[in-house]
């Protein structure tokens, strides 16, 4: 009797042992935050992040396919050189030469962010590529016809059967794979972080008095290390007659008109022009827009107002010593990493 009870039991331990090795192994995610971070907000247990789950998001970000007339993809508008925003152009620009009304903000720190676009009208990342994929003015295209175009690709039934052990190509899959992957554009070597991690990195005493004046100034928004707390705000900066009023336009509630979300301060270097609609053209004109000409909009956020007084009051110095800070920010890692580039696009030939 003992010695049933004994092998059952053992037979009971190893099943188990078996399947939780499985499963581990199947869940096991390559996204690993960086130690200054906090804890990450995106599902990964519905999405576990794996290598080949991250290049064929990879593959697709950069596919031209993924647009109506064959000539747009994600990485038209997001470019890496750029942080992955598209440089010089005040609105992005897409399909057909056709404008968008927004600046494209970076693909970057994703993992973290509580909701999508600057207006927040996608809730998860999983979902947004479905607004770009088939806006008129951005690819102008529709799942069905990507999944008609990619199908009949080996390479890609190869690409998505070791991803998610299925060579059959499905919404769902191409949006988690395109997840996988923007989920892995991390940006978190910057001095800054250097600095914070204690890896051998000092600020120069002009960016340490400059990481003072940003902690009584910007942190009350753009708040470390992601350098924004995701929140919707109007931070002064637009003319009252703008069209586009933001977070407004989602929730139709007045004290949203002009709220943009926060964006990250981080690689500024590399993604001028600045705000929702690209109105600042150089990082030097950032600074004084908030000394001087914060102004008075409807719903104007509190942090931006003193004693009655719009804007923040800073010496020159200390506004020089603010933009040495904000240098800091900068990720030469995160614009040059060759794991995030676009492919080597042979596979083009398959279906041509
Ligand atoms: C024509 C240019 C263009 C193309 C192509 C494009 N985007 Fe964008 N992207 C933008 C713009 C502009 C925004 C901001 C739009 C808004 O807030 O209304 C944006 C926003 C985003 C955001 C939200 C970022 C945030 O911080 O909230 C993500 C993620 C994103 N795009 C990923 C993608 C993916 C994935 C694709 C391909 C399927 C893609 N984009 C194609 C221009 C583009
Ligand atoms: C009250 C909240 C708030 C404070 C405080 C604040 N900002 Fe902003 N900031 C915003 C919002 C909201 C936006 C987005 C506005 C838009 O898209 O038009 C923004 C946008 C920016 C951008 C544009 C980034 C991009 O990628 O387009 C920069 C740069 C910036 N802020 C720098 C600063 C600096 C420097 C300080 C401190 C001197 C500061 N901000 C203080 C709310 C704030």
């Amino acid at each position: 009797m003992r010695i049933k009870t004994f092998i059952i039991s053992s037979f009971v331990v190893i099943v188990l042992y078996a399947f939780t090795n499985i499963t581990t192994h199947q869940s096991k995610s390559i996204f690993k935050p960086p130690s200054n971070f906090p804890e990450p907000v995106y599902n990964f247990e519905q999405n576990p992040v794996t290598k080949a789950g991250f290049e064929l998001g990879r593959y697709l970000f950069y596919d031209t396919r993924l647009s109506g007339n064959y000539k747009i993809s994600c990485g038209f508008c997001h470019i890496q050189s750029d942080a992955f925003t598209q440089h010089g152009h005040i609105v992005s620009h897409g399909i057909n030469n056709r404008t968008g009304i927004r600046n494209a903000p970076p693909v970057m720190n994703l993992a973290w962010a509580t909701s999508f676009m600057l207006d927040g009208r996608a809730a998860t990342l999983d979902e947004q590529p479905l607004i770009p994929i088939t806006d008129h003015v951005e690819m102008d295209c529709s799942i069905d016809t990507i999944i008609e175009r990619l199908q009949p690709d080996k390479v890609y039934r190869s690409m998505f059967k070791k991803a998610f052990g299925s060579s059959i190509i499905t919404e769902q899959n191409i949006l988690k794979a395109l997840s996988q992957f923007m989920l892995l554009c991390i940006s978190a070597n910057s001095k800054y972080d250097k600095v914070m991690r204690n890896e051998g990195e000092t600020f120069t005493a002009d960016e340490a008095a400059g990481y003072e004046v940003f902690k009584r100034t910007c942190n009350g928004c753009h708040k470390e290390p992601l350098f924004t707390d995701y929140s919707f705000r109007s931070n002064g900066f637009n003319i009252v007659s703008a069209e586009d009023k933001g977070a407004f336009n989602i929730t139709q509630d007045s004290a949203d008109i002009y709220k943009f979300k926060v964006p990250s301060l981080r690689n500024l270097v590399y993604t001028a022009p600045y705000m929702h609609n690209g109105q600042l053209y150089q990082f030097k004109s950032i600074i004084p827009q908030y000394r001087f000409y914060v102004e008075n909009n409807p719903n104007l956020d509190t942090l931006l107002v003193h004693e009655g007084k719009r804007g923040f009051d800073m010496t020159d110095k200390e506004a020089e010593q603010l933009e040495a800070f904000l240098q800091t920010l900068n990720d030469s890692s995160f614009v040059n990493n060759p794991a995030l580039s676009e492919p080597d696009i042979q596979y083009k030939a398959d279906i041509f």
